[in-house]
């Protein structure tokens, strides 16, 4: 990880119709190789805040504002969702993650971008990452369990060549197993020069691989940090995480067997 900044987002709130608030005054800011957390209870603005990052709700049903999007020193607070995934900027949706109706590689094809380099490279790339998805690039994505769509979802968006990939739940209906594959694979693709934005319901995971954390509310930021710092906020554990996810149950087991020990 360096120092430099990759992203920096300044104030973005997100309102829905009816002036409903999705988020509001949200700032955080990414490096490359960085690891970045969104977590909270439901409704706290986590895909609002990717959403808004992401380019939607400059047209549609919602509507975005930021003081400043800034990615690599040039802002791009002015584009549409396409112009942002041209830029790099590639999101991994909640949900609906591919298109039901075409075949794995149709999809892959779909999302490659030229800042990519040759197809071929990028698909060899995206299947050494996740080679559980090879045997079903000829089939239609429909007839995909939730577990190959997230891996072909995220897979589609590596071959959009991001520098910044914004992901939106990728654990969510994974198997324990496949979670835990999965939080070796953003752990590699975090290794290298793309910053990651992730939104998690799994606690555990966003305190194991993450380099930093926002607890959103309400469509606020409530607390940030290291997970270390905020392992040290009981206030925030036990109202947002659980000790459990926390990984703090299992350190408090084993620093009061270590004092009981050392009685
Ligand atoms: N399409 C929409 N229309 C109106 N309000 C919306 C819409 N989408 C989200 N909201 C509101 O915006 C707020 C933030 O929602 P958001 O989906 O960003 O939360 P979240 O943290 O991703 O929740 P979850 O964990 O359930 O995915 C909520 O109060 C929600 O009701
Ligand atoms: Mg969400």
């Amino acid at each position: 990880m360096t120092d430099e900044t990759l992203l920096s987002v300044g104030d973005l709130s997100v309102r829905y119709p009816g002036n409903a608030l999705g988020i509001g005054h949200i700032s955080l800011s990414l490096r490359p190789g960085q690891i970045v957390a969104l977590v909270g209870p439901n409704g706290g603005g986590k895909t609002s805040t990717l959403g808004g990052i992401a380019g939607f709700g400059r047209r549609g049903v919602a509507r975005a504002y930021s003081k400043s999007m800034v990615l690599r020193g040039r802002s791009i607070s002015h584009q549409l969702p396409l112009e942002r995934v041209k830029e790099g900027v590639v999101l991994v949706p909640e949900r609906d993650k591919i298109f039901t109706g075409l075949t794995v590689m149709e999809q892959l094809k779909l999302s490659w971008q030229p800042r990519a380099g040759k197809f071929a490279t990028c698909l060899a790339s995206a299947l050494d990452l996740l080679p559980e998805i090879e045997p079903h690039l000829n089939r239609r994505g429909g007839y995909l369990s939730g577990g190959q769509r997230q891996m072909v979802g995220l897979a589609s968006a590596l071959c959009a060549a991001p520098s910044v990939l914004l992901i939106d739940e990728v654990t969510l209906g994974l198997a324990p197993a496949l979670v835990n594959r999965m939080a070796g694979i953003l752990r590699r693709l975090g290794g290298g020069d793309i910053g990651l934005l992730i939104a998690e319901q799994s606690l555990g995971l966003a305190f194991e691989i993450a380099d930093v954390i926002h607890v959103l509310d309400a469509g606020r930021v409530v607390a940030d940090g290291t997970p270390d710092e905020l392992r040290h906020r009981p206030d925030i554990i036990d109202t947002y995480v659980g000790r459990h996810a926390s990984g703090t149950a299992a350190r408090n087991t084993i620093s009061e067997k270590a004092a009981t020990s050392n009685d």
